[in-house]
């Protein structure tokens, strides 16, 4: 089951920065990253954590997806991370974000040190959820055993400034598409190999980050090309970019409400008739339908949508 918690919109939060952080709590985003990686430098990184453990605290973020991401386990930064975050704010977080993830034996780690200091400090046990972020050619090789390393794992996310590059791709704007390639889109075959591992195993996919943050439109671009592939949402930098994502990622008005007419017709026919398949209007509807019709509905209430046909 993929994990029902709305990620439309992901916002990256500097975490060493409390001018960005006031401002992310006036954002309409459905979930955000406290950052203490790539938007940390390396001399600021002790002094973010306790910045972000003091912005989970002070609270303020009212129903929206509270998560921190730790630094990559190829530096000497991410046991420390861990410890202080979890231990100095674990009850108000809900997910970390795991970078680089290069293979299912980095999960693990992260899933056994959080049971341990979810045992030390009498955390309820597993409610920490990880976030795998998927971004050279090693993670993508092995993505399919990274998806299922731990229940605790509740989405993949594509991280494309990483990605292009560890593959040597040709372009500096990140999440664009590298100039030369014309015959498609160059992002295709790695976002398959995420949405298809996540789905394998109930997970959520997550498209990253659009740098060219001044241009909304390249941006819904870039959104509606995962979006259509069926990706939940996108990661966004910038003020700009959140109303994009939140209605690119939801289904709109006219598909939900004829979602939720399949999914009351098919109820009626299968529960009421005890038929598997039924007429809706012109159209014929089976078991398949109804779970075509759940995935949009399922998004659409997650998104906060309500019924606008009359019934
Ligand atoms: C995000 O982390 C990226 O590398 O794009
Ligand atoms: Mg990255």
């Amino acid at each position: 089951m993929v994990a029902s918690r709305s990620r439309r919109s992901v916002l990256a939060v500097p975490g060493s920065s409390p001018r960005f952080i006031a401002k992310a709590r006036g954002l309409p985003v459905d979930a955000f990253f406290l950052d203490l990686e790539d938007a940390v430098a390396p001399a600021e990184k002790d002094a973010a954590r306790v910045a972000v453990v003091d912005a989970l605290n002070e609270g303020g973020w009212d129903g929206r997806l509270r998560t921190v991401r730790v630094n990559a386990l190829d530096t000497p930064w991410t046991y420390r991370d861990v410890v202080a975050v979890v231990e100095g704010a674990g009850a108000a977080l809900d997910c970390l974000v795991l970078p680089k993830v290069t293979g299912p034996d980095q999960v693990r780690w992260l899933d056994l040190l959080l049971t341990q200091i979810e045992r030390a400090t009498g955390l309820e046990p597993g409610r920490i959820g990880i976030e795998a972020q998927i971004e050279d050619a090693r993670g993508v090789s092995r993505v399919d055993e990274i998806a299922a390393a731990s229940p605790r794992l509740e989405s993949l996310v594509f991280g494309p400034a990483d990605f292009m590059a560890s593959v040597n791709m040709r372009s500096l704007v990140v999440g664009e598409q590298p100039a030369g390639y014309d015959v498609g889109d160059a992002y295709h075959y790695v976002l398959m190999r995420i949405l298809m591992a996540a789905r394998a195993n109930g997970l959520q996919a997550i498209d990253g980050p659009y740098l060219a943050v001044h241009d909304v439109d390249a941006f819904r671009r870039a959104a509606r090309r995962s979006a259509a592939l069926g990706f939940d949402g996108k990661w966004v930098l910038h003020p700009l970019q959140v109303d994009a994502a939140n209605e690119v990622y939801a289904p709109d008005q006219d598909d939900y409400d004829h979602a939720e007419r399949i999914l009351e017709a098919y109820a009626h026919a299968t529960e009421v008739e005890r038929r598997g398949a039924v007429m809706l209007g012109a159209e014929m509807l089976d078991e398949a339908s109804r779970k075509m019709a759940l995935v949009i509905a399922e998004k659409g209430r997650a998104a906060g949508l309500q019924r606008s046909d009359p019934r």
